[in-house]
């Protein structure tokens, strides 16, 4: 079942978002979050961080598995999801950076590794809360649109339009990997959870479409949420409305 809450707002959006998360972690302390990278959980992790500062949201037995990584880069590039987890959120929580977990993007063994990530993910009990942010293509994670759709973590081409959309984040579009590792979509339909966020008008075509559809299909991954029983799409106005 597919519960949606419009926001107002991006704030609005953030926070309403926030509200589950900070509600999940006073529940379940020792909880395992799937976390999500890019422009649309900014200001979730903000309202994360203020929760900790002012409320004293206790991040100590949290766990965390992100869901991406660009292949050759390490955390110390400005420009890996390792590098943003640390800005945007770890270094600003009391979480252990030992329960945190983001693939690997310098392993030596790309597809033993993949397998050890999604072992990782077992054995830490499976993810309660899944975030999601979605492409503007309807990727979610890094699968993209395709004839098929990896079940597990895997290695995986990113697109043209991804590779563009991304370059904000690169000094070039020439620096841009054209690969990464990405959670597939069996694993994010494990999540016992999912939490997806949308905020701004290029994001309207994706949320209307997931939206009116019965249709699942490997050309518009998001599609896929369907057919969990527990996902909430928290969006901003002009992403509902256009
Ligand atoms: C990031 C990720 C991607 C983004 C998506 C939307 O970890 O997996 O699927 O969620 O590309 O990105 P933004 O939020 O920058 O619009």
């Amino acid at each position: 079942m597919m519960k949606i809450f419009v926001g107002k707002n991006y704030e609005e959006m953030s926070k309403i978002a926030a509200k589950i998360f900070i509600g999940a972690i006073k529940e379940k302390p020792n909880i395992v979050l799937g976390l999500a990278t890019g422009s649309t959980p900014i200001g979730l992790y903000k309202e994360l961080i203020r929760a900790h500062k002012e409320e004293g949201l206790d991040f100590s037995r949290v766990t965390s598995f992100n869901l991406d990584e660009y292949v050759g880069l390490s955390p110390e590039h400005p420009s890996s999801y390792g590098y943003y987890m640390k800005e945007e959120l770890f270094d600003h929580v009391n979480i252990l950076r030992g329960n945190t977990h983001i693939p690997d993007g310098k392993a030596e063994n790309v597809e033993e590794y993949c397998k050890v990530y999604d072992e990782m993910i077992e054995k830490a009990g499976g993810i309660d809360i899944q975030l999601l942010g979605v492409g503007e293509n309807g990727h979610i994670a890094f699968n993209e649109p395709d004839e098929s759709l990896s079940l597990g973590t895997t290695i995986v081409k990113l697109t043209e339009n991804t590779i563009e959309v991304n370059s904000r984040f690169f000094e070039s579009i020439e620096e841009v990997p054209k690969t990464a590792i990405s959670m597939g979509i069996g694993g994010i339909l494990k999540a016992k959870k999912i939490v997806l966020l949308a905020n701004g008008e290029k994001k309207a075509p994706v949320i209307k479409e997931l939206l009116n559809t019965d249709r699942v299909s490997t050309k518009f991954p998001v599609s896929f949420l369907l057919l969990h029983p527990d996902v909430t799409i928290i969006v901003d106005e002009e992403a509902y409305n256009g």
